[in-house]
């Protein structure tokens, strides 16, 4: 059989990779495929600089979408990133009939739906594995593996930036600023850290996720999104006093109203797995009726792990060449016109327990207002914890956790209570999830 030909556009980590991996692993790949998969071309924004792949023998341009149109290659693999010439390019080569390959999950959660929608015109794939967890083939266990199921909800660990910022908070009590130059000197951070800590990265990543578990559209713009950078080593080590962890989730579940889409820090029990996935790991919870719990784990970020999925990616490609269109697995895992319209909940009306934080005044009759507006707001208690002695007048940080209660009456209840002239700063709220 005819080789099949790979186009590259942009050789950075992801695409350097790539290229590593389909050399080194070529035979067993080609067994897989039934035929080789060679990478013949690539577009670099910089024609001068070394590559941490051998380039011997590709044909190197600086044009992506002169790649994107080129009738040598079958496939394109974009590792631009971003997402204005990366749109741009795929659907260059989509209009162009090139199956794509992408890792760029703020390309597929903003565009993905105009891109499926040209795909499917003209007969093409995109394959996106790598745009969400990097090497843990999370998007293929949920649209194939899973499909027998009806899935009821998925909580991910789907940012390793942060994941490894709340780790080491806690093992060594560090502060946010000083381990986020730690995790930029690594190379786990996105170009702008403020995508990985202000949760941005894991709202694209959760987007697509909920996209194929619950066979609706890709709404980006429906994500709730809060980073971590309020939290303190005093909450990592008041979670731990409860025997719970706090993590930064991607959660998307179905409810009788319509479906919860939210990325925050978590506090969740020690004792479940995702509890215990530390470091710069990726980790995703997923509930399916008939399955009950499973969980994907492994490296999100990396040349290699997310140079495992895109190859992975073309292998499914290769595999699915000679197929008729209408018949390959769908783009978001359910048939393109049967997207059900479910609506994504603002915020105010998803329903969670919360540990939330005060700074009060040590003063006789302080916790009796605080827990009066709670109950005025219907919201119940389960515990009060107060930190520390200080003499009369003193600030003391006081921990509340309520029971499962509406986002909207929380709102309300700390509006009242940072009005009161015995607390001190504004109250830090942190959602609790017990996954049972
Ligand atoms: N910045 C991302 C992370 C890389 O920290 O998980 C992979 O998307």
């Amino acid at each position: 059989m005819q080789p099949v030909n790979i186009g590259i556009a942009g050789l950075g980590t992801v695409g350097a990779g790539t290229v590593n991996v389909l050399v080194r692993n070529a035979g067993e790949i080609s067994r897989r495929a039934g035929r080789d998969i060679n990478v013949t071309h690539a577009a670099v924004r910089d024609l001068s600089r070394t590559r941490d792949c051998d380039t011997t023998g590709l044909c190197l341009g600086d044009d992506p979408f002169a790649l994107a149109g080129n009738d040598a290659i079958d496939v394109l693999v974009e590792t631009i990133g971003g997402t204005d010439v990366a749109r741009e390019v795929v659907l260059k080569a989509i209009a162009s009939g090139k199956h794509v390959v992408t890792a760029n999950k703020a390309l597929i959660a903003i565009h993905g739906n105009e891109i499926f929608s040209a795909a499917q015109r003209q007969g093409t794939i995109v394959a996106f594995e790598a745009a969400v967890a990097g090497g843990i083939p999370v998007i293929k266990s949920i649209r194939e593996g899973l499909a027998g199921n009806r899935i009821e909800w998925l909580a991910g660990i789907i940012n390793g930036t942060c994941n490894y910022i709340l780790t080491e908070m806690r093992d060594h009590g560090s502060d946010f600023a000083a381990v986020l130059k730690q995790a930029q000197a690594l190379g786990y951070a996105e170009a702008d850290p403020d995508f990985d800590v202000g949760g941005i990265d894991a709202a694209h990543k959760l987007t697509i996720l909920a996209s194929i578990a619950f066979g609706i559209p890709l709404q980006f713009e429906r994500v709730y999104c809060e980073g971590i950078s309020h939290i303190t080593p005093d909450d990592l080590r008041y979670a731990d006093e409860m025997d719970m962890q706090i993590k930064h989730l991607g959660i998307a579940r179905g409810t009788d109203y319509g479906i919860e889409l939210r990325v925050h820090p978590t506090l969740l029990p020690k004792k479940r797995l995702l509890a215990n996935v530390d470091g710069v790991m990726n980790a995703i919870q997923i509930y399916g009726d008939a399955v009950g719990s499973t969980l994907h784990c492994g490296a999100g970020a990396g040349a290699e792990p997310t140079a495992s999925a895109v190859v992975a990616d073309l292998v499914d490609v290769v595999r699915a060449l000679t197929t008729d269109p209408g018949n390959r697995v769908p783009h978001l895992a359910f048939q393109p016109g049967l997207l059900a319209d479910v609506p994504v909940l603002a915020m105010e009306q998803t329903e969670t327990a919360y540990y939330l934080r005060l700074a009060v005044l040590n003063r006789p009759g302080v916790l009796a207002e605080i827990t009066r507006i709670l109950g005025d707001s219907n919201i119940s208690i389960e515990a009060i914890l107060q930190k520390g002695s200080g003499k009369h007048e003193q600030v003391l940080p006081v921990i509340i956790v309520t029971q499962q209660t509406r986002e909207a009456g929380i709102n309300e209840a700390l509006m009242k209570i940072e009005r009161l002239d015995s607390v001190k700063a504004p109250v830090v709220r942190i959602r609790m999830e017990q996954f049972a």
